[in-house]
Parts: structure tokens; C-alpha cells; sequence
């Protein structure tokens, strides 16, 4: 079963009978403001990519340990850990989000049971619950949670991990979006052993295309990944890219400060228009804000917004309730601009 995401625009262009080149696609939370892709050389091309030392120097440097395995994308790592987890550990069952990137959901379901802590509020007290029953072996977190914004402090990732190490349990931080703030992630303190990270390159480096991710954990595991990927996962363009996008500190300190002071603007270009139409903001992140609205006019929303050429992410929370999920917007850009003005007056 394939699941929905967002920046779909295939799909998006065959039903709403647009060119793929028209869309303003805010149904993503990729960072708008690309790193700028260098000229590649051609053995990059020409080349069996093995991974370059250099990149992987890089790599340790930006996310300060070791311990990195860099995969391509963090999908890649998602989909194959459930079951190294399961060989490596303990075969119980796994405790994640109902709501947040549903491909955890699907790949640890493949495997075992999967019982759910609820996504949208401040779970940490059902977690810490659940975690205690005897069928309870690993927990997934998504930190910040996509598409809610929820998020887990480290001295409370660090106790659940105590916890499940009495089972040969694992904690799975999911860190996809957490490099704009890098000071509310797990990697800032000293962990436990069985808790692992996951890092996304596409989404701050804007460049989710060349498929990068990285999963940082002790070296048995990155072992077992390793053998289970097999050789050369990493294409050596993107490895030619992603290690002058990892060594560049000046870029990523001036976009970590520009994200975060756009952060009010691009929440701003939305709240008066959605909250006037009645819905909840329930997630504001430098790369995403998401709006609680009833089901059937999240609906509307999201059709009318397609036939404006603007492209925005629903996901169902229940039966009767929608999360709206907003990109980012290039600021400067005045006729996307002027596209989301037009879209806001025409719905009232
Ligand atoms: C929370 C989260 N984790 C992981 C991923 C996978 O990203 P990638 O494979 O590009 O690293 C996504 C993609 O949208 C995501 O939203």
C-alpha cells in the first residue's frame, strides 16, 4: 500500500488539470531557500559511489558525532529499522504517534503490532504509561512531530530510553525537521545507547531530490543497516553536493537565522485569513504551520486552493477534524505572493 505525501504533483496536476510548472506547492515543509547546487564534477557521475571520507568527515562535523550512517534519504532507513530493531533487540510491540509521517506507522506495522500515543497533544504522561505494559518494546517520536509541531524535551527521551533498556527496547527520534533549531535536539546531550537518530538532508537543505538522510546510532546497528542497504546507496552526485552543503557553516548559520526570523512572517501570511475562517493553529515550526479545521471545509479549502494553482496539505485527524499543512513561501517571490492574497479575498 503506497501512502499520501505531500509535494505530489503529478497527482495534484491530473486532478486538478493544471501544468506541474503552475502550482505554488506549500504541501511540503522543504525549505524554499535550496542550498545552491555547485557545478558537479564528472567522475561524480562516472564513478561507483563509494562514500567519499571527506563527506562523511563532513556529515560527523554538522551533526557533532561519529556515529553517522548516511543512507539515501531518511525514508530508506525508516523503511528497514523495524525489523534490525526486532533482530537486534527485543520482538514486542512498538508505541508511536496516531498522528505524524505515517511511512513509521507502515514499516514497523510490516513487523509487529503498532499501538498509538496520541500525536496532536502533550502525550508524555500516556507514553510513560504505555511504555510500562508488558507487550511494549520500542517507541517512536517525531521531534518536531509532522505535521503537529508536538515535541519531547532530551531529559525525557533520556528516561523513556532507561526505561525500555530493561527490555532491550529502542527509542526512534525522528529529527527530519529539527535543524533550524538545533538546540531541542537529542543529539545536544549525552543519550543512552539504544536511542537512535534520524536526520533528513532534504528538507533544511532544500533539496529533498538527491535523497540524503542519516540515521545516528552505536556502531552494531549502523553495521546491520549497512549490510541490509548494501553498497553505494548514496549517488555520487549527491554526495558531491551534500559535502559542500555540510562544510559550508556560513550558509547554514545565515539560513538557520533567516528561517527563524521568517518564521512570524510566513505564519502571519496565514493566521488572520484561517483563524477568521475558523480553524486552530496547532503547529508553527520555521518550515511548516499547521491549522485544526472541521473535515469537510479542510476539503473545500484544499480544492479551492488547487484551482488557485496553490497546493496545500490536509491530513485527516478523525472522522470530523483536518489538519491544513502550510509550507513556506519565498518571501521576495511577489507573484506567489500575490497568488496567496488573490486565493485569501476570493474565499472571503
Ligand atoms: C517526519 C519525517 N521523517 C522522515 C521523512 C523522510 O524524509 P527523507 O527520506 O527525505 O529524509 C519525512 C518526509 O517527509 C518526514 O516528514
Amino acid at each position: 500500500m503506497s501512502l499520501i505525501h505531500g509535494g505530489d504533483l503529478y497527482s495534484a496536476s491530473k486532478r486538478f488539470g493544471r501544468p506541474i510548472n503552475d502550482w505554488l506547492d506549500l504541501s511540503t515543509g522543504i525549505n524554499v531557500h535550496s542550498y545552491p547546487i555547485p557545478a558537479i564534477a564528472p567522475p561524480a557521475w562516472q564513478r561507483l559511489p563509494y562514500l567519499e571520507p571527506q563527506l562523511l568527515q563532513a556529515a560527523q562535523h554538522y551533526y557533532g558525532t561519529d556515529h553517522v550512517l548516511l543512507t539515501a534519504g531518511s525514508q530508506a532507513v525508516i523503511e528497514r529499522l523495524p525489523e534490525i530493531l526486532h533482530q537486534q533487540g527485543n520482538r514486542l510491540c512498538a508505541l508511536l504517534p496516531d498522528i505524524g509521517y505515517q511511512e513509521h506507522h507502515r514499516a514497523w506495522g510490516l513487523q509487529t503490532t503498532v499501538m498509538t500515543y496520541s500525536g496532536l497533544i502533550d502525550a508524555s504522561a500516556q507514553i510513560s504509561d504505555l511504555l510500562n505494559q508488558p507487550n511494549v518494546g520500542h517507541l517512536v517520536l517525531i521531534n518536531p512531530n509532522n505535521p503537529t509541531g508536538s515535541t519531547y524535551g532530551p531529559d525525557q527521551i533520556r528516561t523513556w530510553a532507561q526505561q525500555l533498556a530493561k527490555k532491550q527496547g529502542y527509542v526512534v527520534v525522528d529529527e527530519a525537521f529539527i535543524d533550524c533549531q538545533p538546540q531541542h535536539s537529542v543529539m545536544t546531550q549525552d543519550m543512552p545507547d539504544n536511542v537512535l537518530v534520524l536526520r533528513s538532508f532534504g528538507k533544511f537543505f532544500g533539496l529533498a531530490g538527491i535523497r540524503l538522510g542519516a540515521m545516528i546510532a552505536p556502531p552494531r546497528l549502523r553495521q546491520q543497516m549497512t549490510n541490509i542497504m548494501g553498497p553505494w546507496c548514496v549517488n555520487g552526485p549527491a554526495q558531491a553536493i551534500a559535502t559542500e552543503a555540510f562544510q559550508n557553516l556560513a550558509w547554514q548559520q545565515s539560513m538557520v537565522q533567516q528561517l527563524q526570523l521568517e518564521q512570524g512572517q510566513q505564519r502571519a501570511l496565514w493566521q488572520d485569513f484561517l483563524l477568521r475562517i475558523g480553524t486552530r493553529l496547532q503547529a508553527d515550526t520555521p518550515l511548516f504551520r499547521s491549522f485544526l479545521l472541521p473535515a469537510t471545509q479542510a476539503e473545500d479549502l484544499h480544492t479551492l486552493g488547487a484551482k488557485a494553482g496553490i497546493l496545500v496539505r490536509p491530513v485527516p485527524i478523525t472522522e470530523t477534524t483536518t489538519l491544513v499543512r502550510v509550507g513556506n513561501i519565498d518571501l521576495t517571490n511577489q507573484p506567489h505572493l500575490d497568488r496567496c492574497r488573490a486565493w485569501q479575498i476570493s474565499i472571503g
